[in-house]
């Protein structure tokens, strides 16, 4: 008897802990992403350079002029780009040190941009507001599914991010890994005007622009 009374106990206590771990790891998720980031930032150097993604130079003419959010900017290289070519930008990100760079970047561009500190994780995109949502190497797939409803009727999404073929090429978490036509697929409502799956045997990830239809 004395013994199931203190294995009862026992298994109670153990029950506790686990549920306060799996707790504070719940509640400490965006914490610790808020300070990675700030972390891996907190460097003069601009570690994903201070030049646009190739892909968004490259087709830049079909983007509608206006108001372009670039969600997960980071240390600006694309939001920056948009600004220098008249687009009113506005950074969303986690990490205040990477938009405090994107800042330094607009200024040594003589273009100013706006910027917002949020948790993307739980952060809601106005309705019908942007002529271009620009998303680069920031994957939650349930945001991208919001991206149409926050375009203006006629905007562009950018999208870009690293496929399954890099997989190849380096140790990478499968599902933050785009599968084969995940965008084509996560954007079927959308009229795709550019679609390229890249390999150069050193990366690979696959980039989309797809516009919102007009009534
Ligand atoms: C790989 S970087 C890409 C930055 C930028 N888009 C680019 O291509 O240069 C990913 C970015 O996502 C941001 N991030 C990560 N989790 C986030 C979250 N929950 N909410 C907002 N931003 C987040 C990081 O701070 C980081 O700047």
């Amino acid at each position: 008897m004395e013994f199931i009374h203190n294995y009862k106990r026992i298994a109670t206590v153990f029950l506790i802990v686990l549920l306060f771990f799996c707790f504070t790891n719940m509640v400490s998720a965006r914490p610790k992403d808020k300070d990675r980031w700030n972390k891996k930032y907190d460097t003069e150097i601009f570690l994903f350079g201070e030049k646009p993604i190739p892909f968004l130079a490259q087709n830049i003419h079909l983007l509608p002029k206006g108001k372009a959010l670039d969600i997960a900017m980071g240390e600006g290289r694309n939001g920056v780009y948009l600004a220098t070519q008249g687009f009113e930008v506005t950074g969303l990100d986690i990490s205040e040190k990477g938009l405090e760079k994107a800042h330094q970047l607009a200024t040594k561009n003589n273009v100013t941009i706006k910027t917002q500190v949020v948790d993307l994780e739980t952060f809601a995109l106005e309705p019908n507001s942007y002529d271009v949502i620009l998303c680069t190497y920031y994957m939650q797939r349930d945001l991208y599914k919001k991206f149409q409803a926050a375009l203006k009727p006629g905007g562009m999404i950018v999208v870009e991010t690293y496929n399954i073929d890099y997989l190849k090429y380096a140790r990478f978490n499968r599902k933050w890994a785009l599968e084969t036509n995940e965008l084509l697929d996560t954007f079927k409502d959308l009229r795709v005007l550019r679609y390229q799956d890249y390999d150069d045997g050193k990366e690979a990830y696959s980039s989309i622009i797809a516009q919102k239809p007009k009534p």
